[in-house]
């Protein structure tokens, strides 16, 4: 047995025990329990110093799996799934009755997915069951990538944690409602709105304010430390600049655009061209500017196409609520 079989064998063990493990999936690192388990769910809750509210995600094993946690498939969550999954794509649906209330904050919809990345699916596979899991980080603040980052966010309120390596896409599950006729996005992400536009042949609306709670979708959420400002990606540098003479820790994140710019400022981070690159690499960037004792960060928004909706997404909420004027 390899030593990561015998890690995954202890992980699932954790897991039936009622523990906490901090496992990796493709988009971001997460903090799991059984999600049958009403006290192990709420350990979740209190590590995170998360709402009880605000509902988390049941990671499965396998599409076939979905009828057992759902009360039923829609076609157009079950063509969803068969598409998408195992990948970056959570489906709302109405409940079924394994899943433990308090993991779906009370609502009588759960979101469902199936991660894809082969840490997840073994110990989901060892496991047996469904593993309820949020992002593996404190409320608000910014989502793991890697194991350490986890290590040092939430240290030894976490039983185990699995290391998988960086996560290889970046930014979390496009979250989608597939409760109604007509699906909409909660939550832009790893699956781009094209592609699900391509694989439903037809438009599909992104919420950006939804109805049903999506705290991901608050205010100051994904926030690093630092205060993050957003301007035009050729203001840019001369905000930077100035916000250094007067006396702030400035980092940046440098448009690919402007790559190559001598800028005046604490720390500088050039974005990648590509955007699969760029929201594999962003929160890294925000933490690597936090830990550089920056106290702003200048940035711009991506264009919002592809994976640029999410990481542009992940800014605005990451700079929060404008100031009342
Ligand atoms: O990529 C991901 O989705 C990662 C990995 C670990 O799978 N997980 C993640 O979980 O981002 P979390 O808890 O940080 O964000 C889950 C989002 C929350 O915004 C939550 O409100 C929303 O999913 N959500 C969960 N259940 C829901 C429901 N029944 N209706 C609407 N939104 C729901
Ligand atoms: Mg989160």
């Amino acid at each position: 047995m390899t030593a990561r079989n015998s890690d995954i064998e202890k992980a699932a063990g954790v897991l039936r025990a009622g523990g906490l493990v901090a496992f990796p999936t493709e988009t971001v690192y997460g903090l799991g329990a059984n999600a049958e388990d009403s006290a192990a769910v709420a350990r979740v809750f209190q590590v995170k110093a998360r709402p009880t509210s605000h509902p988390l995600i049941v990671h499965i094993g396998g599409a076939e799996q979905l009828g057992e946690w759902v009360e039923d498939v829609p076609a157009t969550a079950r063509l969803l799934a068969e598409r998408f999954w195992p990948g970056p794509l959570t489906l709302v649906l109405r409940r079924g009755g394994r899943v433990s209330l308090d993991a779906t904050g009370g609502l009588e919809t759960v979101a469902v997915r199936v991660p894809d990345h082969p840490v997840a699916l073994a110990l989901l596979s060892a496991f047996g069951g469904g593993v309820a899991a949020p992002s593996a980080n404190r409320f608000g603040s910014v989502s793991p990538t890697t194991a350490n980052h986890v290590r040092v966010e939430l240290g030894d309120a976490v039983d185990f944690v699995l290391d998988g390596g960086p996560c290889q896409v970046g930014v979390e599950s496009t979250i989608v409602d597939a409760t109604g006729e007509v699906p909409s996005v909660l939550r832009p992400g790893g699956v781009t709105r094209e592609d699900l536009e391509a694989a439903l042949g037809r438009r599909i609306a992104v919420h950006s304010t939804s109805r049903v709670r999506v705290p991901g979708q608050h205010p100051s959420h994904y926030a690093p430390r630092a205060r993050v400002v957003l301007v035009e990606p050729e203001k840019v540098i001369a905000e930077a600049e100035l916000a250094q003479e007067v006396g702030h820790q400035v980092g940046v994140l440098l448009p690919p655009s402007f790559s190559g710019a001598q800028v005046k400022a604490h720390a500088v981070v050039a974005v990648p061209g590509s955007m699969a690159a760029y929201a594999r690499g962003l929160y890294g960037f925000l933490r690597e500017l936090d830990q550089r004792g920056c106290d702003l960060i200048v940035a711009s928004l991506p264009v919002e196409e592809g994976l640029g909706l999410a990481i542009a997404n992940r800014l605005r909420r990451a700079a929060g609520p404008r100031p009342r004027e």
